[in-house]
């Protein structure tokens, strides 16, 4: 599985660094190639020559190497790698991470890398529990960097707590996994909406809802995480997403946002409808504010295109097409009329009556309605989980 697949392994100033002469064996031993980038501090304790020699490549520290000063393209390193595993990673070099500074060459591959990042840190045990530690470890997992934790046990200091870095064969356990997960959906085309749209009255006011986006993201997320390529079309929303195999294309409203998905769907193999798309939209839209009057005012309002609909009306045999239901009352029934008049495969119910569900909870619990009428109901989970569920139902269906 990992034969031909190219590991940058970065390594940062921490005692543990020792291990990763072990970690760079069992890479070059599964038939991966290796090369290492190293930050100046690593070196007092683990030499160069030593993983130079493990990975039958040169060892990288500075931008420039050599007699004659020839530059590191950290550019090219940076790209060259299917994975780049940081380990171990030190307190120092993780805020860097946080913070995007580039004080040093494996810092530069890591701003320049478009692959994923798996980091494994390493430090003392309050090292590791301080606040600023916590919070650039989140930090960088929002980025889209995968961490290994580290594990409780003797620490150099003579402590004990949670702080050693896991060990080279469960850092290695780790990047299989990654590997073998990531080819699950490798080649397939997703497409995804997500987030509320903004329906104009005028330049400065419009027709929007409470969707945060989130459970739309989060699927892109999973999806590009198993080796889709995503198309994310985004109503408004605060969100951000990194990742190489996402496009994500703004928009507005409901029909910029059928538009788009008009444009995309017949390349897509999956199509997921997470947005919250407005079922009206006002029937004239001023071109300048509009003043306020004297009386009240009434705006009329006509019926958008069912972009869900349109869809399950054009796709193919093939396409497996997914459905929302929001609903509030007669779940079920109302969610299995939703599957049949949209012609979807299966449709993912939330009810509103879970109080940490629906629009701007991190929390979401489902039921995903079959189009044979068969229900599986779920826990109340992150939307993250929540996605990972939704893309094991659709490997299962689409035998992937
Ligand atoms: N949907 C859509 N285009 C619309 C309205 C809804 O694509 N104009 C999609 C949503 O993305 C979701 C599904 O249809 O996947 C159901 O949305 P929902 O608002 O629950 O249902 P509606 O069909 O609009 O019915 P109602 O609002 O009456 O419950």
């Amino acid at each position: 599985m990992l034969e031909g697949k190219k590991i940058l392994l970065g390594i940062s100033g921490s005692i543990a660094a020792y291990k990763i002469a072990a970690l760079t064996r069992l890479f070059v031993k599964a038939g991966a190639e290796v090369k290492v980038v190293m930050s100046e501090s690593a070196k007092a304790f683990v030499s160069p020559l030593t993983l130079s020699t493990l990975s039958k490549n040169p060892v990288y520290s500075n931008f420039t190497e050599g007699n004659q000063g020839e530059w590191v393209n950290h550019v090219e390193l940076g790209l060259w790698a299917d994975y780049f595993i940081i380990a171990p990673l030190s307190a120092s070099t993780l805020s860097k991470m946080a913070h995007g500074n580039c004080d040093n060459l494996l810092l530069a591959c890591y701003l320049s890398a478009r692959c994923s990042v798996i980091v494994a840190p390493a430090m003392d045990l309050d090292m590791f529990a301080h606040a600023a530690t916590q919070q650039n470890l989140k930090t960088i997992a929002g980025y889209g960097n995968l961490i290994i934790e580290p594990k409780h046990g003797e620490l150099a200091s003579g402590l004990v707590g949670v702080g050693r870095m896991a060990e080279p064969e469960e850092i290695f356990d780790f990047v299989l996994n990654q590997v073998q997960h990531q080819a699950v959906f490798k080649g397939k085309k997703v497409l995804i909406t997500a987030g509320p749209t903004y329906e104009a009255i005028d330049p400065v006011r419009f027709i929007g809802n409470h969707s945060s986006g989130k459970m739309g993201f989060a699927l892109a997320q999973v999806f590009a995480n198993m080796g889709a390529e995503v198309t994310l079309i985004a109503g408004p929303c605060n969100l951000s997403l990194e990742h190489n195999l996402i496009t994500r294309i703004n928009v507005l409203s409901a029909e910029s946002m059928l538009a788009e998905v008009i444009n995309h769907y017949s390349k897509a193999d999956i199509i997921i409808m997470a947005a919250a798309v407005a079922d009206y939209t006002p029937a004239t839209k001023s071109s300048v504010k509009i003043k306020k009057q004297a009386d009240d005012m009434k705006i009329e309002l006509v019926q958008t295109k069912d972009i869900l609909k349109e869809i399950g009306q054009l796709k193919t045999d093939k396409q497996i097409l997914v459905g929302f239901a929001l609903e509030t009352d007669n779940e079920v029934a109302n969610a299995l009329k939703k599957l049949k008049a949209k012609n979807l495969d299966f449709i993912v119910l939330n009810s509103l009556r879970n109080a940490q569900t629906g629009f701007g909870f991190d929390t979401n619990q489902i039921q995903i309605i079959e189009k044979n009428g068969a229900i599986t109901p779920f826990d109340l989970k992150l939307k993250e989980d929540v996605a990972k569920d939704i893309a094991h139902k659709i490997r299962e269906m689409s035998h992937v």
